[in-house]
């Protein structure tokens, strides 16, 4: 009986928490849109461009960094980098520092506005956001970034910053969707 009853409450405790989970994940969809995660094929792509044309780099932002997974991957193929990831929602930062935790790599999550982080520092910044930020980032980016700073963004791209390389990871994916661009300051 004892065991039947322990077997009972630990399946309400773990269904109210997938419960209260779903909640705060819906709830954060809604007031934050959608955070699809880059895809593996283009995390790779990133961390061998990184490797290929700035393998000084000492640091890596990625602009809107969702539940973390850009930057738990660069942190794994490349763990000499200094990782740091920046997004509006609580939640996402939340859910990045637990899977960090749990996988055991160093990396730093600011909960906050990417358009207020200083970036006059950093060598590589990744974006994949929407295309209407795209015009005020193309232009923090270029009062900021320091000459030989890379900027890679996923999807979408900038309109006036001319490109250093376009690279298609996936000719599956439809419109730019497969496609990562590359800038130099
Ligand atoms: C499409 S997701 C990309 C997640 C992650 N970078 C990746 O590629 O897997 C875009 C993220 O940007 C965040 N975001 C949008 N505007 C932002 C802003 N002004 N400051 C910080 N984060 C922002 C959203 O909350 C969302 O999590």
């Amino acid at each position: 009986m004892n065991l039947f009853l322990t077997l009972l409450f630990t399946f309400l405790a773990l269904f109210a928490l997938g419960i209260i989970f779903f909640f705060f994940f819906v709830l954060d969809v809604l007031i934050r849109r959608h955070d699809l995660p880059s895809d593996k094929k283009a995390r790779q792509m990133i961390a061998q461009i990184i490797s290929q044309r700035h393998p000084q780099a000492k640091n890596f932002y990625d602009l809107g960094s969702g539940r973390g997974t850009v930057i738990l991957s660069i942190k794994k193929h490349l763990p000499h980098l200094q990782v740091i990831g920046i997004d509006l929602s609580r939640f996402r930062c939340a859910l990045a520092k637990i899977k960090a935790k749990f996988l055991g790599r160093k990396i730093q999550v600011k909960r906050g506005d990417l358009f207020k982080q200083d970036l006059s520092q950093a060598d590589v910044v990744y974006a994949f956001i929407w295309y209407d930020l795209l015009p005020p980032l193309e232009q923090k980016l270029q009062q900021e970034l320091k000459p030989g700073a890379l900027a890679i963004t996923n999807t979408v791209h900038f309109f006036d910053w001319p490109l250093a390389e376009k690279i298609v990871f996936d000719e599956k994916l439809p419109g730019n969707f497969g496609t990562l661009f590359v800038y130099k300051k």
